[in-house]
């Protein structure tokens, strides 16, 4: 996801100094080099050589050491596609503002080209002060980019809690992410992809569900988004985390799953249906929980078909590719083909609840095949669903219009 880019992470003396070191794992694992530098009272809280462990560069850290070439605060500015400075202390944020240079950190920041963007931590009363607020609403009305401290308990237990606290690393990281313009094969293209169950209330506590994980659709996302495609993940109720950089929306029903669709697909030129959306729903939902003593022995829940997503979408068609899936227990390729010609999708993705042992719903790994709308079926061996997704994408690149 940010390969090739070139993050400079600096670091100020604030107490969440710790959570940098989780952010340059996390810019690293992404695929981007990160240069560390740090003030001195950084250096104070957390020890450089954690940073230069993490990114195998030396941390800079001082604005005259002439002995380290390349990292001078020109160098340094001039290499950064994006520095971000996590934790930015009160102190870091003033200097800035006042366009003041004695330190590396601040000397950089004035020296640079590339997004800035400030991740400020300090105590809710500091932060609350009216010369900190006023010296954020001058740096973000100069362009820089201002992540707000978070509301939550102070690193310190004899600290009230209130707003201050740095965001978690992976809201940075994702944050950063977005604030990239993406490269790659499928950069300019937004996506919209739907993923896991929907749940039809049958009461306001029970519902009725399928066993999807949401595997599938949050590795698309995941793999369209490494690609450099916008994406706005469409899901339903699953235990996974939001792939970085991607626009994830919930929904719970799928009257509700449709909705958001629909708005999404009007900035999307794709749109990927891995999600299973209920195909029935319960006739009514009870206002209150039906108890058992009502029901005597049997219960009957009358279901009526739910909402028919890719049918909904068709009047929004308009030239976009949609591609849907089609999870069969028999007679797959029939039943897939002709849900790709009720449904006038460009591809569809046949599979089967559990095709092998540890592959189908709910694990990790899937078998399918690609029904073109030419008629050709690629059948393809089990394989991590994130390895499909690459094979789906590089379909779908082949139908987008005019893409490069
Ligand atoms: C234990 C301790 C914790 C601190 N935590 C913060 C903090 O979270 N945020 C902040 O703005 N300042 C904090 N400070 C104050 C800064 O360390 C101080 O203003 C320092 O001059 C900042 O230097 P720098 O901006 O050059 O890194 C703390 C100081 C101490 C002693």
């Amino acid at each position: 996801m940010l390969a090739g880019r070139h993050i400079l992470l600096a670091v100020t003396g604030g107490i969440a100094a710790y959570k940098a070191a989780e952010l340059a794992r996390l810019l690293l694992k992404s695929g981007a080099t990160v240069q560390a530098a740090m003030t001195p009272s950084a250096a104070r809280f957390v020890g450089p050589l954690t940073f230069e462990a993490l990114t195998g560069r030396k941390v800079a850290l001082d604005l005259f050491a002439a002995e380290e070439p390349g990292r001078g605060h020109l160098d340094l500015a001039r290499e950064a596609d994006l520095m971000v400075i996590a934790p930015a202390t009160a102190n870091c944020l003033g200097k800035l503002a006042a366009g003041l240079a004695d330190d590396l950190v601040c000397t950089t920041a004035l020296a640079l080209k590339a997004p800035l963007l400030l991740c400020p931590a300090m105590n809710p009363r500091m932060w609350e002060h009216p010369a900190v607020q006023a010296n954020v609403k001058l740096l973000a009305e100069r362009g820089v980019e201002i992540m707000e401290p978070e509301t939550g308990p102070m690193a310190h237990p004899r600290e009230e809690p209130g707003r201050g606290r740095l965001p978690e690393p992976a809201a940075i990281h994702d944050h950063i992410c977005r604030m990239l313009p993406p490269s790659g094969s499928l950069s300019g293209v937004t996506l919209t992809v739907t993923a896991g169950p929907t749940r039809e209330a049958v009461d306001p506590v029970r519902f009725i569900s399928n066993a999807s994980s949401g595997a599938m659709g949050y590795a698309l996302a995941e793999e369209a988004r490494r690609r450099g495609a916008e994406v706005h993940l469409v899901s339903g109720p699953a235990a996974l985390p939001a792939p970085p950089g991607v626009d994830l929306v919930r929904v719970t029903g799928v009257a509700h799953m449709l909705e958001a669709v629909q708005w999404s697909l009007a900035s999307s030129q794709a749109l990927i249906m891995a999600a299973a959306p209920a195909d029935f729903q319960p006739r009514q939902t009870a206002a209150h929980k039906i108890k058992k003593e009502s029901a005597g022995d049997s219960f009957t829940l009358e279901l009526v078909m739910a909402p028919d997503i890719l049918k909904s979408l068709a009047p929004l068609r308009e030239g976009r590719i949609f591609i849907g899936f089609a999870l069969e227990t028999e007679e797959g390729p029939a039943h897939a083909r002709r849900k790709l010609h009720d449904k006038n999708l460009d591809l569809i993705v046949l599979n089967h609840p559990s095709p092998a042992p540890g592959a189908g719903m709910g694990e990790a790994r899937i078998q399918g095949a690609l029904i073109g709308r030419d008629g050709t079926e690629e059948a393809l061996p089990v394989m991590p669903k994130l390895q499909l997704a690459g094979i789906i994408l590089d379909r779908l690149e082949a139908l987008l219009p005019k893409h490069e």
